[in-house]
């Protein structure tokens, strides 16, 4: 592990923060997960451009400006090495007094860790994962916008958690009104024929850097996309069903709540969305 901290690269075990950073105290910052591959940052400038959304909704400024974060990012990859690896860019509102008013941090502190990637193990993505309904729901945009990549992920891990302890691999989250929003840190996409749909950012999914790549290569594999409300029905009714996210890639789903999705194993046009990603990861990123 290689980590971005006050000015300097160090290795993991020596990056530390203030217990009085109010990211720790509060949950009370924002980040970005990025995948590098093939020696390049896949897609920084629209995860830095996400970041500086998330930042603004939070009233947070980026420490040094988005340049400064972006040559951030490019040093600690180097500086890890690896073709492949992750990269976890964090801004915390910094330290304060105990207490949980913003104004009284003196300064936002940037960090950047560079690891392994951890993608789902390839048996898993061979087969396809089996998810369970969450008894969570996504928070409303007015409780805690699912569109910030914000520090709190509480309600994530606890997905994740109750997922885990179902013997499932991963959650769906629905929102409150009950239609699908995303799975705990990735995208939901459903295949209908050769319609493509996955639910709009509204209805409480993340705008992902992947579902936007899957977006926009659908066309050329024929598929047509619509992003509309989803129920669980349409899940269930569809040929295909996968999970997208920086971390995951694009990972087939053939079950949901014990019930079997399509022909209970990874679908054919999945693979073919897998592959464009797959594609694009080889050259849509900035090389360091
Ligand atoms: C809640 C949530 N949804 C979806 C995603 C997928 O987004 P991306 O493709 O940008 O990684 C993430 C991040 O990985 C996430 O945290």
């Amino acid at each position: 592990v290689k980590v971005w901290i006050d000015g300097r690269i160090v290795n993991g075990s020596e990056a530390r923060i203030p217990v009085t950073d109010h990211g720790l105290l509060y949950g009370d910052g924002i980040f970005e997960g990025i995948r590098i591959s093939a020696r390049r940052v896949f897609r920084l400038d629209a995860h830095l451009a996400r970041l500086s959304r998330s930042a603004r909704a939070l009233a947070l400024e980026i420490p040094g400006g988005l340049a400064h974060a972006r040559q951030v990012v490019l040093d600690t990859a180097r500086a890890f090495g690896a073709d492949q690896a992750y990269v976890r860019l964090i801004v915390t509102r910094g330290e304060g007094p105990l207490g949980v008013d913003p104004t009284t941090c003196a300064a936002p502190r940037l960090l950047c860790i560079v690891d392994r990637l951890a993608v789902y193990p390839p048996e898993l993505v061979d087969r396809g994962l089996d998810l369970i309904t969450s008894s969570l729901r996504r928070p409303p945009a007015d409780v805690l916008d699912p569109n910030v990549k914000s520090l709190n992920y509480l309600n994530n891990a606890l997905a994740r958690l109750e997922a885990r302890q179902r013997g499932a691999d991963d959650a769906l989250l629905l929102n409150a009104a009950g239609a699908v929003a995303e799975a705990a840190v990735a995208n939901v996409f459903a295949l209908h024929g050769d319609r493509l749909c996955t639910p709009p950012t509204t209805d409480g999914a993340l705008e992902g850097i992947t579902r936007g790549t899957v977006i926009e290569a659908a066309p050329a594999l024929g598929l047509r996309v619509q992003q509309r409300t989803l129920g669980r029905t349409d899940l269930f009714g569809a040929d295909e069903v996968f999970l997208t996210g920086s971390g995951a890639g694009v990972a087939p789903v053939r079950s949901l709540d014990g019930r079997t999705i399509g022909a209970g194993r990874p679908g054919p046009l999945t693979a073919k969305v897998e592959l464009a990603y797959r594609e694009r990861l080889a050259w849509d990123g900035v090389e360091f």
